[in-house]
């Protein structure tokens, strides 16, 4: 096994979390889809997706590294939001503990002098820092824009994904 029990313990612990925060994901996108904000539907959904991403990301690691993968139960969502701001303020505030668990994670490995989980580890450094921007501009957005404005923001959604959806595809290397 290339890691140590210890650790294997601490990257099982972080497929729940990303697990966990996959479902809360779907039931914000499932509070905006009954909202009529198809837009802001659509957005967690997709984060969603992403979150499950994450936890197979982990999963594929421990298996290539001889691990045992042990996931642990999922705590159920939260289901009932007061507003679109209550909403996305919750998910930034799940980013940023993702954050800190990320760098406990992080901090672990390098205590153990085990380079090949903090290297597995870098790219969630990276996507932390642009996740946790993301949604911290969504949440301004949602904050100025107020209840009444939420049309702009679903406005703004909808423009920002046809552009990206235009965008030339990245040339690979060969
Ligand atoms: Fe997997 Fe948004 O952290």
């Amino acid at each position: 096994m290339l890691i140590s029990a210890d650790v294997n313990t601490a990257l099982n612990e972080q497929i729940g979390h990303e697990f966990a925060a996959s479902v809360q994901y779907v039931a914000i996108a499932a509070h905006f889809d009954c909202e009529g904000l198809p837009q802001l539907a659509r957005h967690f959904y997709r984060q969603a997706v992403e979150e499950r991403d994450h936890a197979m990301r982990f999963v594929k690691y421990i298996v290539d590294a001889d691990g045992r993968v042990e996931i642990p139960a999922i705590p159920a969502p939260r289901a009932r939001f007061a507003s679109a701001e209550d909403a996305v303020q919750l998910s930034l505030e799940n980013e940023m503990t993702v954050t800190k668990q990320i760098n406990a994670l992080m901090d672990l490995a390098i205590k153990r002098n085990d380079h090949i989980t903090r290297n597995f580890l870098e790219w969630f450094i990276n996507e932390q820092l642009e996740e946790v921007s993301s949604m911290d501009t969504l949440l301004r957005m949602i904050r100025r824009a107020g209840e009444k404005g939420l049309l702009f923001v679903e406005s703004y959604l909808a423009q920002h994904r046809k552009v990206h959806d235009d965008a030339p595809p990245v040339e690979q290397e060969s």
